[in-house]
């Protein structure tokens, strides 16, 4: 404890003297988020980089993460404290990928999750996160929807909107394995309790859960909920504000395999690492950011 405390202090200093701001996603390791000036959902922490008025960001989270930051806040040094924190489903489909379905279906509005790369946002009309994704498509004048990388976020939206949504095949391996007999399991472990799960998990699963929604979402849900305990069905790092929030209140995850290898990279350590080596530096290239921009931004002023 007494050196984690001396880490703590350095980084505390470190951001005074880079004129640094600290983000961390809600699935971040819990001394990550304790360090932290911010700590949210994607929609959250995208909003806090576009209004930052500090020199540095570290972004606690992936890649695309970090890079959104630096499309939203250019003159801003944006660093990613462990460059090998990649998004799988970011990586499901590629620009190319894309050019290729924007072909196929001319006319159809292009909306991109956040979690793309920046070459991917950049031929996207719009993007979205979880907390906004219906609102998002809704606000569109088309009636046909390319909805890339997030398959199970797409059906989830289809469900909420009377576009016709058409997927891309994309999903996150840490949401995508849950499946019908843990929540069976953890239902009659656990009877009355409360079933809240990320729209990436499968949709038959999203089908049997009480309510749906974003990491912020789900964090709303559950400091108004009356019940004394819930079921989680999304990444464990959320635990920490859940027990933060809601003191006596129970929080159980809907399985033991809820954890991103990707967000659970960074640690503290190398939070300070960041800050002291100004490492890892992310950098979109100028015509990219300027398309990709246009998309966030447009994103942004929808809430
Ligand atoms: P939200 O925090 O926006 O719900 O996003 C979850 C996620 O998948 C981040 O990678």
């Amino acid at each position: 404890p007494r050196v984690k405390q001396d880490v703590q202090e350095r980084i505390r200093y470190l951001k005074k003297e880079r004129n640094a701001l600290i983000l961390a996603h809600n699935y971040q390791v819990d001394e990550v988020q304790d360090s932290a000036d911010f700590v949210g959902d994607s929609f959250g922490l995208s909003r806090q980089a576009a209004a930052a008025d500090k020199d540095v960001i570290v972004f606690c989270g992936v890649n695309f993460m970090a890079e959104t930051a630096a499309i939203l806040a250019p003159e801003k040094t944006v660093l990613l404290p462990e460059i090998m924190a990649g998004c799988p489903l970011a990586d499901m489909i590629t620009a190319e990928d894309l050019r290729e379905a924007k072909i196929q279906y001319p006319e159809a509005a292009v909306v991109c999750y956040v979690n793309s790369t920046a070459e991917v946002k950049a031929e996207s009309d719009i993007c979205c996160t979880s907390s906004n994704a219906v609102k998002v498509v809704n606000s569109l004048p088309q009636e046909e929807v390319l909805f890339v990388p997030d398959g199970n976020l797409a059906h989830w939206v289809s469900l909420n909107s009377r576009k016709k949504i058409i997927p891309w095949k994309g999903f996150c391996p840490t949401h995508h394995k849950i499946t019908l007999d843990d929540i069976d399991r953890v239902r009659e472990a656990r009877p009355g309790a409360p079933v809240a799960v990320h729209p990436e998990c499968h949709p038959d699963l999203v089908a049997k859960a009480d309510f749906v929604g974003s990491t912020g979402a789900i964090l709303d849900y559950a400091r108004k909920s009356a019940a004394p305990e819930m079921i989680i069905g999304t990444e464990m790092g959320i635990l920490h504000r859940l027990e933060l929030d809601n003191p006596g209140k129970k929080f159980y995850l809907l399985s033991s395999r809820l954890v991103c290898p990707n967000m659970k990279y960074t640690t503290l350590e190398k939070v300070l690492n960041s800050l002291e080596k100004m490492e890892t530096v992310i950098r979109v290239p100028e015509e990219i950011r300027n398309k990709a921009k246009v998309a966030l931004e447009r994103m942004l002023a929808i809430g």
